[in-house]
Formats: structure tokens, sequence, C-alpha cells
């Protein structure tokens, strides 16, 4: 499965082979009282009881959250990982400290081992995702390649499909949302999926050129992406793993966003590589999916285009028609993530016939202003489908808060376009907000969620806040969690 950059393979062992097996043994160790023990026994040399208390009375280490402590016993390097206070263990609790153990054996050994028996299946789950995604570095275009770590041995019973699953879809979704522009142009990226899925029966990967997209009226995908050499497309991923009405995932795909004819300023420019970051989510998840061959059926659309400035982009006062013969008056070409949404949207919708559609963007900068780095806007009117996503959000650790749909800023649509049916910008207020009503024409009949992950789906700009199993400076493959959790529940019920 790779694009980019492997992820370490999971292998489950009983708990008296893990040292032979591995370079190193993380164990988690845990606070009750001021005392700090170690979670697991199981497999562990008896030595190790007495060299964390040993640890506790020097003052070196105590078992806090998020930190650790290495003890060679017999020549093997055991790494403490100190989880805090035992009542305040939970999944984000072991996520965080798991992800601080990967960041810091990325590099260092070939394999580790995780003495896991101590935890629910559940946690020792979360755990090994965690150390996974902490140990991700994408050393594709690097020269000097550092990265280690190829294997995770594993003592602790946890469910392994899903979460090998889960580090592929996450370590894919990683390397698409951060790949220059010109390494993944919308042409390539569509040759990487197909090359992706081959083999997997279940899976079709159909890709719309730009000629068929101009022959079939894909008016928004088209425009916005016709300023570039590198033409657009539209990759549909097909999943057909069951019976039942299909559910669609919609990424938007801007491989760079420069702003077109609305040039953005050069400030932070270069983040805009991962304005792909909702594709990348998508595919990324749509993996996952079909890894763990889940009983549903699941359309992955990727409108994918670069936006840039030339003697053939788009222009602001243009009047687009979109494929649902819609007109559209380019109010500025910025907002152009709505435009190849729209289209793949109302596709979905009317002629794949999707029930549910799930769309996910880095679509306003207003979103990040509200939310910060950390958090995703989710927009629908369904709020049994609001609840799914807030669930599915709350199990994996991916935040998100919901965010008003208001019927009165819908007039600015039309009010403010004397040549198009509709506008794709208002004003400056409520940005987040106008960008989803706008979306939302298109789902027409189908029940419809928005994700605008403009904040966490870049991600670079979260620096010290972000959690220690995002990779640093770089998009950490927000969402494919949430699209996986919500299409497996949905297989389940
Ligand atoms: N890709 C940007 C949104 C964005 C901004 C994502 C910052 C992540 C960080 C989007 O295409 C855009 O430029 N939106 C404009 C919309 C405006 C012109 C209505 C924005 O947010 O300023
Ligand atoms: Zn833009
Ligand atoms: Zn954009």
């Amino acid at each position: 499965m790779v694009l980019y950059t492997k992820p370490p393979k999971v292998r489950i062992v009983e708990a008296v082979s893990l040292a032979g097996l591995s370079d190193a043994i993380a164990v988690p160790v845990v606070k009750d009282g001021e005392e700090p023990r170690l979670l697991t026994s199981e497999g562990i040399p008896s030595q190790l009881g007495n060299a964390v208390k040993e640890a506790a009375a020097a003052e070196v280490f105590k078992g806090d959250a998020e930190t650790l402590y290495t003890v060679a016993v017999e020549g093997k390097p055991y790494i403490l990982v100190g989880c805090g206070d035992e009542k305040d263990v939970d999944a984000e609790r072991i996520r965080r400290c798991f992800g601080v153990l990967g960041r810091s054996v990325a590099a260092k050994y070939r394999s580790i081992g995780l003495a896991l028996t101590g935890l629910s299946e559940e946690l020792a789950g979360e755990a090994v995702i965690a150390t996974a995604l902490g140990a991700y570095m994408l050393e594709e275009f690097k020269v000097t390649k550092n990265r280690k770590l190829e294997e995770i041995v594993v003592a602790g019973s946890l469910e392994e499909g899903y979460v090998e699953a889960v580090i592929e879809g996450v370590y894919l979704a990683r390397d698409v949302a951060n790949a220059p522009p010109h390494m993944l142009s919308p042409p390539k990226l569509a040759e990487a999926v197909r090359r992706l899925f081959q083999g997997l029966s279940n899976v079709e990967v159909e890709v719309f050129s730009y000629e068929m997209l101009v022959r079939e009226g894909f008016g928004g995908i088209v425009n916005v992406g016709r300023g570039s050499a590198e033409k657009p497309v539209l990759i549909i991923i097909k999943y057909r793993g069951g019976e039942g009405d299909p559910i669609a995932f919609v990424g938007k795909t801007i491989v760079f966003d420069s702003g077109g004819i609305n040039l953005k300023p050069s400030q932070g420019i270069t983040l805009m590589r991962a304005d792909k970051a909702g594709g990348a989510a998508v595919l990324g998840a749509m993996w996952a999916i079909a890894r763990m061959g889940l009983k549903a059926n699941v359309y992955g659309l990727l409108p994918a285009a670069i936006n840039v400035p030339s003697g053939e982009s788009y222009l602001p006062s243009d009047v687009i028609k979109m494929w649902d013969g819609t007109t559209v008056e380019v109010g500025n070409t910025d907002a152009e993530g709505r435009l190849v949404l729209a289209d793949a949207i109302a596709y979905a919708a009317k002629a794949l016939g999707a029930k549910t559609i799930v769309d996910l963007a880095t679509l306003t900068g207003a979103i990040v202003v509200a939310l910060g780095p950390l958090l995703a806007g989710l927009f629908t009117r369904s709020d049994s489908l609001a609840s799914e996503i807030e669930e599915a959000a709350r199990a994996t650790g991916e935040r998100l808060w919901r965010m008003p749909l208001v019927d009165d800023y819908k007039a600015l649509m039309t009010k403010n376009s004397p040549v198009g049916e509709i506008i794709n910008v208002a004003g400056r207020y409520g940005g987040a907000i106008y960008g989803a009503l706008f979306l939302e024409r298109f789902a027409h009949e189908a029940e419809w969620a928005h994700l605008d992950i403009a904040g966490p789906g870049i991600g670079m700009e979260a620096g010290q806040v972000a959690p220690p199993y995002w990779p640093s400076q770089l998009a950490p493959g927000y969402g494919v969690r949430i699209l996986v959790e919500l299409a497996r529940k949905r297989s389940q019920g």
C-alpha cells in the first residue's frame, strides 16, 4: 500500500517473547498517589519494578504523562512510558503518551515492543496507533533518511485489522496532504490512486479527465483548474462491500491554492500545498475501509485542481455553469474550494445516488479564526448525522465543533450577484457559514454534512498546542479516523 512512507508493521506476540523480538520494549507506567508503578507486568523482568521505584526516589522519573525514561535490563533498553494518574488514563491520554514514545523511537530503533497486556483492547489499539503516528516522518524528498522504525511488536489484545488499517490510512493521507504540488499534480495523483487500489476486486477507480469534465459540464472543477498546465481531474473511488444505500465522502483536493487571479499574499502561502488535505483524508479513509472489508457501500470523490493565475485562468466576474446547471458568478477566484466541491457533491447526490454525503475541506480562513488550529467546524441540518459524526470525533480524538447554518445569510448568495444565479463569496463576516451554505445547495436531496478542516487539516501552524501524535510542521492527516469510524458504525448498525 505505500505512496511514500511505509507504515510500521504490527505484529502480535506472547508477552514472554517481547524482549527477544524487539530492539527496545516500552512499558506504560501510571501513578496512583505519588508512587509510579508498571501498568503491565506480564513478561517483564522483575528488576524493572525496582528500577521504577529507584527512578522515583531519585526524582528522575515520576510517571508523569508524556514523559519517558529508559532503563537497561540485561542489556535491553526498557522505555518507561509515563501515563500520569491512573484515574485519568483514557484514550486521549494513551494517544498522547504513546505519541511521545513514537516520536522518540522513530529514528532510534528498527523495532519497538509494546507491553500492553494490562490495557483494554480499545486502549491497546490506541497505543499502537499513536506509536505509529508519532513515528511518522516524511523523508521521500530528503537525501539523508533518518527513520528506522519498521515494526511494532505487541503483547496484548487488540483489533489487529482495524489498527493496521487506520495506521495505513493516516500515513497515506499525510503523504498526500504534505506532498509538494508538482510531485502530485492532479493527473499524477489520479495515477497514484489507480495504482493503490489495483488488484482490490471490490474497489473501482474512475478518473474523469479534463476533456471529459469539459464535455460533461463540470464547470466548477474545469474553471478552477484551467489556469494550470496540469489540468484538473475528478477521481472517484467506489468501494462495494455490502448492500444498502451508498454513503459518499467528498474531499477538497486543491493541490495548490495560490488564490488564482485574486492572488494570496506570500506570507504563509507554502501551507497551501496542504489545501488537498480534505481529499487526502478521503483517500486515506477509503484505503482503510477497503482494507478492513467493511460491509458497506462507500464512494470517495476527489475533485483535484491547481488554482493558479495565468492567461488561461478563470477571472473574477466570470459566470460559470456548474455540473447541476446552476450559474455562479466568480466574486473571488480564491473561493475555489466550494466550486470544485459543488460539482463533486452534486454528482454524488444526483448521478451516484448517494443518500448521505460528508465533505471535508480546508475551506475557509474564517473557521480557523473561530476555532483555532485544532478543531474542525461541523455543519449539517441533520441532528442524527451530527450525532454520528460527533460520536466518531469523540472516539478518535479528532476534534470538532458544530456550527450553525444560518438561513438568513442565504440571501447574500443571490442578492449580491447581478449576473449569476448565485455568487461564490459574500462579505468578510461569517465566512465559514457562507461557505457551508453555498455547498449545501449542491447536495440537493441527500443528507449532507460539511467539515471545514482548514485548521486541523493543515495543522502546521498548531505549533506548541499540537498533540504529540501529530507530525511537527506537517499536515496530520486529520479526518481519516472520523470517516473510518462513521463507516464502521454504519456497517455494524
Ligand atoms: N484554502 C483557502 C482557505 C484556507 C485558509 C485554508 C487558511 C487554510 C488556511 C480557501 O480556498 C480560501 O482561500 N478561502 C478564502 C475565501 C474567501 C475568498 C471568501 C478565505 O478564507 O479567505
Ligand atoms: Zn482559496
Ligand atoms: Zn483553497
